[in-house]
């Protein structure tokens, strides 16, 4: 069941030249049934007034900390504690830079570090600004901390340049607000168990032998699986970012603990999703003692891991659904064809590796869905989140 009816979003509107596209943001959110509190900052209220946002949404916009009016009930803080979501569209450079230092000069942002409602940035700004290392540390500072992204597109802007910098288009927005809204429900009593990030296989004490794998997408799952309403426990092993709060996590280290755990683990669980990059191999006889040069070369024999979904989907018991994900560099839908058999597993996730947009430590991917009947379905470049949600809806529709 999916209900966003009622629910409340501030709409956080900040001092780009897309600033105006904001009331058609606003327009569409009200259409859906949603109550829109618009909060502009000083910038934004150059280029648009409060008005036109009052008229659209049959709410007071807020222009100022210190309104009179805005206090009697210490008004950021009741608005940031009732929002089922902060959208800020547009969002500058400027804000992306104030959310992810926690300053809090005005109302737009103090009342963003006082919520705790999933915030949703639409960036827009000229492609040099978005570009800078500045502004793409932020956007990573605050993606690691949770909060959601749509867009920019890429095209001609405002100021003539072509590039990434675009506010996405407003119907997009909105239906990115509406996901982060839906009280779904359709995995509520089901048990999701995942495998995230890679693995490090020793060499000695103090070395070992790993991959790029982020966790980045395992965590996404994770989000998507949660708010869902699943039950998730993720087996991790060594990751960048920190794991969704709400799912149980089983660090591990190397891929035979990660086997291990998912095999015990597995039987109890209805869905079971092998996003983990696992280590294929590991050394035979890890040295005991740290390994000093000696001159000579170092030859190191390396053995089999486990292949931790093919055990799984032996194991598989009567209505359980099995995915892999198949990082890949070349030749998606016949390794994802190949993967599904062997493994005996619903569905495959094929995601390209080795491109800057994708894979590894990416927050965007291009995947393929394999799925057992023989379907294919390419995807867009999306965000990970995004690539969870479009994956769960797969798998409701399997369990169901
Ligand atoms: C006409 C005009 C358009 C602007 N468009 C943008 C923009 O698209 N993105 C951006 O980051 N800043 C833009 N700026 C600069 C911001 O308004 C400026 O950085 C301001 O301090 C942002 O404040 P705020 O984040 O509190 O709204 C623009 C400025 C002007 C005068």
């Amino acid at each position: 069941m999916t209900t966003t009816s009622g629910k409340e979003i501030i709409l956080g509107v900040t001092g780009s030249i897309a600033a105006y596209k904001a009331c058609e943001v606003a327009s569409l959110l009200v259409k859906r049934g949603v109550r829109v509190t618009p909060v502009l900052t000083c910038s934004a209220q150059k280029l648009v007034g409060p008005a036109s946002f009052e008229g659209i949404t049959g709410n007071q916009a807020v222009t100022d900390m210190f309104d009179s009016g805005q206090n009697q009930e210490i008004e950021h803080i009741a608005a940031a504690t009732r929002a089922d979501l902060f959208l800020v569209a547009p969002a500058t450079a400027n804000v992306l830079a104030k959310a992810a230092q926690g300053l809090a000069d005005d109302w737009l942002s103090t009342t963003l570090l006082a919520t705790r409602a999933p915030i949703l940035f639409a960036p827009a700004m000229n492609t040099n600004m978005y570009g800078h290392p500045a502004t793409q540390a932020n956007i990573a500072t605050l993606s690691d901390r949770g909060c959601h992204f749509v867009g920019p597109d890429s095209g001609t802007l405002a100021c003539k340049t072509v590039g990434a910098g675009r506010m996405s288009e407003p119907a997009c927005i909105v239906e990115r607000s509406m996901r982060l809204l839906e009280n779904s429900d359709d995995l509520k009593g089901r048990h999701v168990l995942l495998t995230s990030g890679g693995n490090h296989e020793p060499i000695d004490p103090v070395r070992y032998i790993g991959n790029s794998s982020s966790g980045k997408m395992g965590f996404a799952v994770a989000e998507e699986a949660l708010r869902r309403g699943a039950k998730v426990t993720v087996i991790s092993g060594p990751a960048e970012v920190a794991p969704p709060v709400g799912c149980k996590v089983i660090p591990v280290q190397t891929a035979q603990e990660m086997c291990d755990a998912a095999l015990l683990i597995a039987p109890g669980a209805d869905v079971v999703i092998g996003v983990a990059a696992v280590a294929d191999y590991r050394v035979e006889h890890p040295m005991t003692e740290k390994h000093k040069r000696n001159g000579n070369d170092l030859t190191l024999t390396l053995t089999q891991n486990p292949d931790i979904l093919a055990a799984v989907g032996a194991q598989k018991k009567n209505g359980q659904i099995t995915v892999g994900f198949a990082a890949e560099t070349g030749d998606l839908v016949e390794n994802a064809q190949a993967k599904l058999s062997k493994k005996n597993l619903n569905l495959v996730v094929a995601n390209q590796v080795g491109v800057s947009d994708s894979g590894f430590g990416s927050d965007t991917v291009r995947a393929i869905f394999v799925d057992a009947s023989g379907a294919v379905e390419e995807l867009s470049l999306q965000s990970k989140g995004d690539l969870a949600h479009s994956l769960f809806d797969r798998i409701t529709a399997i369990l169901a």
